[in-house]
């Protein structure tokens, strides 16, 4: 596998997510986030931390993008922190949250690498979660509010835009099982937070088309190949079932302008979305787009087990309890996640279904792996490696095959604060010393920036 097998212009970048780098929490006027609220409940993150020092990447942002470059990236996918542009969510722009924007996109573009921004990766301010968040119709329209003003500010040094990051993760994590911000388990009402963060895409969309009409706009879906694990007529409606909730749920509205009838009565709101979800929304959020970012990282296998017991964790799949995940005995990384660098393919091809020729790019792909630092401080990381090469593999597969992907962002440049797992999974291709801050290059950013250079 060499770079060559891959078409000209085809980008390769890195990517990372505000919460989980910058720290600096209180610094520049930023409000609290529905994170900083809920990092803070007692049995919430893992290790009891929260991102208030993550990679103190606010403070180091210069040091990264050194690194970024010097490895040889030609993008960077980051995400701006709506609470540093609004620390309320509402109102003028904060100059210190656009300068640091602006400082790093500008230090990005005097290196040669193009920026990426990302307006919404889950870290909505904590003042339009007390109104009710993404539950309530309100926050798509505060959302293209803060889409207007980044685009305004930001637009002459960015071109490239991601309205969400994996509203899959927003609606469902969020509000249906609790595992994410803001922590509420309300079953198939979490739905509803699933078309507002549809429609804020659609409305941020258009904000963004109409300040800046040079800009390419587009959204990114964390997909899951998703197989039956027998061929049963109750294994294959398990499937269809997550495939619905995961995929189609996001996808169909997006590229093809209609939610999927049989996923609204798998959540019993069929009645809600006629009620809420308009023409006019559905014309909105299936504006054209010019790319759309797919997070790939496993494949789900899926059967059909019984109701769970009462009292048991809520689940992410409202409706859909039953499902149960089982295992191929495929290798998982860290987090448990089935290797499958095929299934990046399977999700391509669906999204190509709806969307012939739409250009794709691979937003995210990576693996946490328990990374160990040698006597002489090298990190030995010869599983993320390979799960980076077969990954290309399969990235140089979809362009045979014809598919029109035309990018790879590598999550991540660098360890950082995993979410409801804290510190306790890296994924970096950057070792990071949370004790020094140091970073060190891991084997697999050595190996990528071989691979970048040919
Ligand atoms: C994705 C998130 C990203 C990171 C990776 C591992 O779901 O977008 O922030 O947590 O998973």
């Amino acid at each position: 596998m060499r770079r060559s097998d891959l078409p000209d212009g085809f980008v390769i970048g890195t990517a990372t997510a505000s919460y989980q780098i910058e720290g600096a929490t209180r610094e520049g006027g930023r409000g609290d986030s529905i994170w900083d609220t809920f990092a803070r409940q007692p049995g919430a993150i893992v290790d009891g931390s929260t991102g208030d020092v993550a990679d103190d990447h606010y403070n180091r942002s210069e040091e990264d993008v050194a690194l970024m470059s010097d490895l040889g990236f030609e993008a960077y996918r980051f995400s701006i922190a709506w609470p540093r542009i609004q620390a309320d969510g509402a109102g003028a722009p904060n100059p210190a949250g656009i300068d640091f924007y602006r400082r790093l996109a500008e230090s990005l573009l005097e290196r040669g690498v193009t920026p990426w921004a990302t307006l919404y990766h889950w870290d909505l301010p904590q003042a339009l979660e007390d109104k009710g968040g993404w539950l309530s119709r309100e926050t798509a329209l505060r959302f293209a509010d803060y889409a207007a003003h980044v685009a305004d500010r930001l637009g002459d040094v960015i071109t490239d835009w991601i309205t969400l990051n994996e509203p899959w993760c927003s609606s469902f994590l969020g509000y249906a099982s609790g595992h994410h911000a803001p922590g509420r388990a309300l079953g198939s009402a979490s739905a509803h937070a699933a078309h507002h963060l549809l429609l804020g895409h659609g409305l941020a969309l258009e904000a963004l088309r109409e300040v800046r009409p040079e800009a390419r706009v587009g959204t990114t879906l964390n997909l899951y190949a998703v197989e039956p694990a027998s061929d049963s007529g109750a294994d294959r409606d398990a499937a269809r079932r997550i495939d619905g909730l995961s995929n189609r749920l996001f996808l169909e509205p997006l590229l093809s302008g209609a939610y999927p009838e049989d996923v609204l009565d798998d959540l019993g709101e069929t009645e809600w979305f006629a009620e809420n979800a308009t023409d006019d929304d559905l014309r909105r959020i299936s504006a054209p787009i010019d790319f759309l970012g797919i997070n790939y990282y496993s494949r789900h296998t899926v059967a059909a087990g019984s109701a769970p017991a009462p009292g048991s964790a809520p689940s992410a799949y409202p409706g859909s309890e039953h499902v149960t995940f089982v295992s191929t005995g495929a290798p998982v990384t860290r987090m448990g996640w089935e290797i499958h660098p095929d299934g990046m393919l399977d999700v391509m091809r669906q999204a190509h279904e709806l969307a012939p020729g739409l250009p794709l790019y691979i937003t995210e792909n990576g693996a946490a792996f328990e990374d160990t630092v040698d006597a002489d401080g090298r990190i030995d990381d010869a599983q993320r490696t390979d799960y980076l090469r077969s990954h290309f593999a399969a990235a140089r597969d979809a362009v045979e095959a014809k598919l029109p992907l035309r990018g790879y962002f590598v999550w991540s440049l660098m360890d950082n604060w995993e979410w409801a797992w804290g510190y306790s999974r890296r994924f970096g291709i950057v070792h990071v010393d949370y004790e020094t801050q140091a970073r060190t290059p891991k084997r697999s950013a050595r190996w990528m920036a071989e691979f970048m250079r040919g």
